[in-house]
Order: C-alpha cells, then structure tokens, then sequence
C-alpha cells in the first residue's frame, strides 16, 4: 500500500517508524515530515492544515491509506474529504473529533452520559465568567474553549490569577477565536494518566497507560508545554483502576459518541485524573498524544497498520494486539526558550551514538544543505528507550540523550519521577 501521514512531530516520527516494519506498507510519505521522517519516509512539503492541497496531492499520487495524525487537519475535516476523494484515512471526521476541538462540546457530553469529570459551567461572556470566578474563590481552572496548542488551560491559584486568565483570553483574545468561549472548572487533585485507545466506532482497545509532563521545568514548574517526557505504562494504573475507567469512561464514551451520531473511528486520548472520588477526565483529544505516543508505541509488538485498518472498518473486536513487556520512557530535548521564543537552525551532534541505545525520534528537526540535522521547533528530539521495567527505561532515555548536543538544549532531569 502506498500510505500518507500527516504531520511532522516526534508522534509522526513514531507512526512512521511502526509502519515502516509492516508488511502491508509498500512506500510511505509523510506530510510536511521532518529531518529524522525524510530517513524512513518521503517528506512532501505540505503544510499539516492545508487540507485541499493535501487531499489534491493524496488523490494525484495514488495513495491507498491516510493518517491523519494532528488535531488540526481533523478539526479541519481533512479525513471527510479524503472519503469524499475515495481515500480511506485513519483519524475521526470533524463531528467525532470536536470531542477536542470543542471542551464545552465535551463538558455536555459527559453531563448528559454520566461521564465522571469535572464541575463546569461555559461563559461566552467576560462578566459573568469573572463573576463566576469570583464567586467559585480557587484554586480553579479556566480553560479556552477551542485548540490551542494545549497552552489554553490555566490552573489558578489565586482568583486574581484566574480573572487575568478569562481577561487575556475573552478581552485580549490571546488564543484568537479558541478564547471567545471559556470553560471554567472545578480543581481536581490526583495523578495524572493519559490512556490512549483505538476506536472503530463501536469497540475500543485501550493501549497500555501512560504519563505525560506537561510542565517546561523539573518539579512540575514552569509553564505547561506539549509535553516534555513521557513514561508506559504508568505505576499508578493499577488493574483495578484500568477496570473501572473501562466500564465508567470509556465504553460509555464510546457509546455516547455512537449515540450522538458521530461515531469515533481513530484514537481517543483519554486525560484522566485519578482523584480521591475515583477516576475522571480531565480532557478528551482526538488523537495520539505526544510525547506519549512515542512511549507507547515502542512498545507495540503488533503491526500498526492491521490496527488502522480495523479501526477504519470496525474490526477493532477481530484484532489479536500484543504489547511487549517492561516499559519505555521518552525523553524530550527542547530548545532553550521553549514554550516562549527560542532560536532554530543550529547544528544537532551525536544522533548515531544515542542511537545505539535509544530510538530517537525527530520533532522539530530539518536537513541542512549538507544532510547535517539541525534545530526547528521548540521540541527537537524525543529519545525513547523500552527496558524490562520502569527504572531502566529512564536510564536508557537519559544514557542515551547524553550523546546529543545542540546549542541551549534544555531537558527536565525528572521524567518518569514525579
Ligand atoms: P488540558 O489541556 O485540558 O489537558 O489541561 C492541561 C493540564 O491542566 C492538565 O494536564 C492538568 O494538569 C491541568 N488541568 C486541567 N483541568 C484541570 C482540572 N479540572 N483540575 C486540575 N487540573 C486540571
Ligand atoms: N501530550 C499531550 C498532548 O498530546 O495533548
């Protein structure tokens, strides 16, 4: 088969890496790609979100399968007009994957399905929304309404923290029409753990768990970013907790999606907080996270493809999915800056040295003229290691990152820790 992904991030670097070794992929191109994708991948250089342009190309170069791995193009629409070019796609149409690009669409949904969650109210009104605020006291969260970029979340300390949140987004509009609208929510403590699942509409398969660290800095300081490690499975999933979620979260998220007419075929992330009243969602998204994808997917001793394949045809009960043991660890090395302005272009040392040890997967890297790999994003690398546990995964991750240099490289020392 000739298969396309869209994207260009260490979770499509991951995608691109499992189906390379499948027997079913023939040739794979990958859609804007990046400078570790070029190595396994075709890059074409189209933009992620320019759904015509991508859908023309698809169509123009014959290709049999599309992954549609961003939220964006699936927002978007990108895989309704891959179905209406005769193109099957991996990833929900628009009206499953407003399960992320709407946080009030999912608010609703859980209420009306009895999906444990949060307290919220919405506001599309700045005054009432800082009345609210005021009234609730905090902490509390305020969170945009549609993507961005998962900068959009406020967890305040302080009521005035919190008021200057609804004011940057609703009166400053700093994430542009994603902040017209405000959720505003209960704080809910716990760990956190993101199971991703792969969906076909009507069955679901959850991967093994996961944890992200979303904070720029060690301790859980900082700004929140895309996320700077993540770790599979996480310690604090136990069965008993994996039961619980399948029977009160996922299934009846499933069932509600189906029954709303929008059935989900692709992978839910399900962001779940485990609190002292027992497992909730903290979020939906509509895809692979990342880092978490690179994680998990190291550890999958199946052929991703049959996966996408059956999650496209409702198959998902069919497929026999195994996970190898132990646990993997992905480690991000950013740029200095990062999640604010950072500098690109810079020259990136000692990939084939971390690669004896590692997988390093390429976020925001290019080719030089020279083939040299150089800086181009604010996350740059993600370096995977699996082991036989926890512990030696974020050995390996952390022995093997020590290989790699870039000017103003910054990592958390913590990943897998906290
Ligand atoms: P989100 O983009 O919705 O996942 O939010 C980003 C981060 O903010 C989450 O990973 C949590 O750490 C935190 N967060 C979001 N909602 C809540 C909540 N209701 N209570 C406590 N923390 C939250
Ligand atoms: N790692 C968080 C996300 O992909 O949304």
């Amino acid at each position: 088969m000739n298969v396309l992904i869209v994207g260009g991030g260490g979770r499509e670097h991951a995608i691109a890496w499992a189906l390379s070794k499948s027997d079913k992929v023939d040739h794979l191109y990958c859609a804007p790609g990046n400078g570790g994708i070029a190595a396994i991948a075709q890059c074409v250089p189209i933009a992620a979100t320019d759904v015509k342009a991508m859908v023309d190309w698809a169509v123009d170069n014959h290709m049999d399968f599309v992954v549609v791995a961003p939220d964006d193009p699936l927002a978007l629409g990108m895989v309704d007009e891959l179905d209406k070019a005769g193109i099957p796609a991996f990833g929900p149409n628009a009206a499953a994957a407003i399960i992320e690009a709407s946080k009030s669409f999912s608010k609703t949904l859980m209420e009306k399905y009895h999906i444990p969650t949060a307290r919220h109210k919405t506001f599309t009104d700045m005054d009432q929304a800082l009345a609210y605020v005021a009234q609730q006291g905090a902490p509390i969260v305020v969170k945009a309404d549609g993507l961005a970029l998962g900068k959009g979340v406020v967890v305040a300390q302080t009521v005035d923290e919190a008021q200057k949140a609804v004011r940057a987004m609703m009166g400053d509009h700093k994430f542009g029409d994603a902040g017209a609208k405000v959720v505003i929510e209960e704080c809910m403590t716990g760990p956190e753990v993101t199971v991703l699942a792969f969906c076909d509409g009507e069955h679901i398969l959850p991967m093994p768990s996961s944890q992200d660290h979303k904070r720029a800095y060690d301790g859980n300081q900082g700004p929140n970013t895309g996320g700077m490690g993540a770790i599979s499975p996480s310690p604090n999933y136990t069965p008993e907790i994996a039961k619980r979620c399948m029977e009160e979260i996922f299934l009846p998220t499933v069932a509600a999606l189906k029954a709303e007419g929008r059935p989900f075929h692709g992978v839910i992330y399900f962001g779940l907080m485990l609190t002292p009243d027992g497992p909730k969602v903290v979020e939906y998204n509509a895809r692979f996270g990342d880092p978490e994808c690179q994680a998990v997917l190291s550890l999958l001793d199946s052929d991703l493809m049959d996966l996408f394949l059956a999650c496209r045809n409702g198959t998902l009960d069919q497929v026999d999915v195994r996970w190898k043991e132990g646990a993997a660890c992905c480690l991000v090395l950013a740029s200095g800056g990062y999640p604010g302005s950072y500098a690109k272009g810079y020259p990136i040392t000692g990939l084939e040295e971390a690669s004896q040890t590692a997988t390093v997967f390429h976020a925001g890297t290019k080719l030089g003229k020279d083939g040299a790999v150089l800086t181009n994003g604010g996350r740059v690398l993600g370096v995977t290691a699996t082991g036989p546990d926890l512990e030696a995964a974020i050995q390996g991750a952390y022995v093997s990152a020590k290989h790699i240099h870039f000017i103003d490289m910054h990592y958390r020392t913590d990943i897998g820790r906290v």
